[in-house]
């Protein structure tokens, strides 16, 4: 389920930086701003969900 749930993630963070690219680009900078916290926030989820599988339920699931 984690691996799952990190693939999502992981979909959601190549969509979110390519958004963001082309706010850049386009000089969107109030987009930009949003698309950059919702990418931060997808990268934390990320980062939580990896620390999760590593350090519970990996080793749980090994035993
Ligand atoms: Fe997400």
């Amino acid at each position: 389920m984690i691996a799952a749930a990190q693939a999502v993630e992981h979909y959601e963070i190549t969509r979110y930086g390519t958004l963001l690219a082309w706010a850049k680009q386009r000089g969107l900078s109030e987009a930009e701003g949003l698309i950059k916290e919702t990418l931060v926030e997808e990268e934390n989820t990320d980062q939580i969900l990896s620390e999760l599988a590593e350090d519970a339920i990996n080793p749980a699931a090994a035993t």
